[in-house]
């Protein structure tokens, strides 16, 4: 199993989702973050004044799969994601050690999205 975890766009957020469900990708967490790309600092002339630019807005998918549907959230974060423009986002792809179904107590593949959705 594993954790797939997109940082996208907010307003790329229900294209994503739409692809996450075509490629049926079931359970998934969304939490808005901030954040930044590690490119230098761009610095910007506002009003006059010079300014560093700051941390942006993205939106942090969580998802727990199987490891046969790494690659299809991969795809669904990057198609749903993608404008082609600079800070776009970014996946990762961590290991996952449990999952637990607490209404039924399921484990680990019984409780990320089934093989045979
Ligand atoms: N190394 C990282 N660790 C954790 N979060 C990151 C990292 N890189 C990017 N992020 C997160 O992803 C968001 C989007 O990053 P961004 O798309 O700017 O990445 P990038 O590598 O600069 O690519 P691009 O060149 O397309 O801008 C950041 O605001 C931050 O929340
Ligand atoms: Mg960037």
């Amino acid at each position: 199993m594993k954790l797939v975890i997109g940082i996208v766009r907010p307003e790329k957020a229900n294209d994503v989702l739409t692809a996450l469900y075509r490629a049926e990708v079931r359970g998934v967490s969304l939490s808005r973050v901030q954040g930044h790309g590690g490119e230098l600092d761009r610095v910007e002339t506002y009003r006059g004044t010079t300014v560093k630019m700051g941390l942006a807005e993205k939106v942090r998918f969580e998802i727990a799969v199987s490891d046969e549907f790494v690659e299809p959230a991969i795809e669904a974060l990057c198609e749903g994601g993608r404008t082609g423009e600079v800070g776009d986002g970014k996946i990762f792809v961590v290991p996952l050690e449990r999952a637990v179904r607490i209404r039924t107590g399921e484990t680990d593949h019984g409780a990320v999205t089934p093989v045979d959705a």
